[in-house]
């Protein structure tokens, strides 16, 4: 199911290993309004965060050729589990492709964002064991400033618990507590949110690291990041005026994923297709 014959109207594709990667979304659909969306979330093998690298650069291979499939113009790897462990082959093989569709991850512009936040050179990092056990954050804020300090915290079933279908409770409060309380104690003065899912629960973290540490998402700078490299690539849309469409996939259940993204994106939903994935979820 390709997209428009002009390059420049198809969709921009965005994924995540469930409703994550729609707070990426929300801030593309935001500063792009003439843009086309189509957003997989790959929930029927939710949670990446506790994979190992070859099992998520598999399932970050298998979800790109299907958005390959439905025309996508550029991908947008909105999950930091799957941008930390398959960002560079992802990127190699999509530019083999005939359409040559570039890549984008979610880790680079969050760590510089962060080392520019900084006033006393502590930064910390809340992500799950995947992205933690990459080193891909450490890399990247030394690779901007190599004397900052990166205190990094993993928050094994915090997505999780994000993602349910049951409402946000002392269960949840007490799980973010206990991952705030280091970088606390370490004194960081900006923190990385290096999952897509935790941006969903700001008001709680911020309450909890205090007003004056600033928040670092993935949202606004892999915006700019897309818009540049349309411009760049002469891809943007040529749309005059409207707004373009968007679109949802997802590998588990269409219903349980509409009422979630509902909940999250606060924006109507467009049509839910479920696609079933080669490899179904083992956990
Ligand atoms: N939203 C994802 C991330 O940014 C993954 C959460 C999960 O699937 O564990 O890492």
């Amino acid at each position: 199911m390709p997209g428009p014959s002009d390059p420049r109207e198809r969709p921009i594709a965005v994924f995540d290993s469930g409703v994550g990667g729609l707070t990426v979304l929300h801030e593309l659909l935001v500063q792009l309004p003439r843009e086309s969306f189509v957003y997989f979330g790959d929930t029927a093998r939710f949670p990446y965060g506790e994979r190992s690298r070859d099992e998520l650069e598999r399932f970050a291979m298998e979800v790109a050729e299907e958005l390959l499939a439905r025309g996508a113009k550029l991908l947008v790897v909105a999950c930091n589990s799957a941008t930390a462990a398959a960002l560079p082959a992802l990127r190699a093989r999509m530019l083999q492709t005939t359409l040559g569709v570039d890549v984008l991850g979610v880790v680079r512009p969050e760590a510089a964002q962060a080392v520019t936040a900084t006033r006393n050179g502590r930064i910390g990092l809340l992500a799950t064991p995947a992205t933690i056990a990459s080193g891909a954050y450490g890399e990247a804020v030394h690779a901007v400033d190599p004397y900052v300090d990166l205190v990094a915290v993993a928050a094994p079933g915090l997505a999780t618990l994000i993602q349910s279908d049951r409402p946000l409770d002392e269960r949840l409060v007490d799980e973010v507590r206990r991952h705030v309380a280091p970088l606390r104690e370490a004194g960081v003065d900006t923190v990385i949110l290096g999952c897509t899912h935790y941006p969903l629960i700001r008001p709680l973290l911020q309450r909890m690291l205090g007003r004056d540490v600033a928040i670092v998402t993935s949202g606004a700078a892999l915006a700019r990041q897309v818009e540049h490299a349309l411009d760049s690539r002469g891809l943007a849309s040529a749309r005059a005026d409207g707004e373009g469409d968007y679109r949802f996939l997802c590998s588990g259940d269409a219903e349980s994923f509409r009422a979630l993204a509902t909940r999250f994106l606060q924006l109507p939903l467009g049509p839910v297709e479920r696609v079933t994935t080669r490899t179904e979820a083992v956990a």
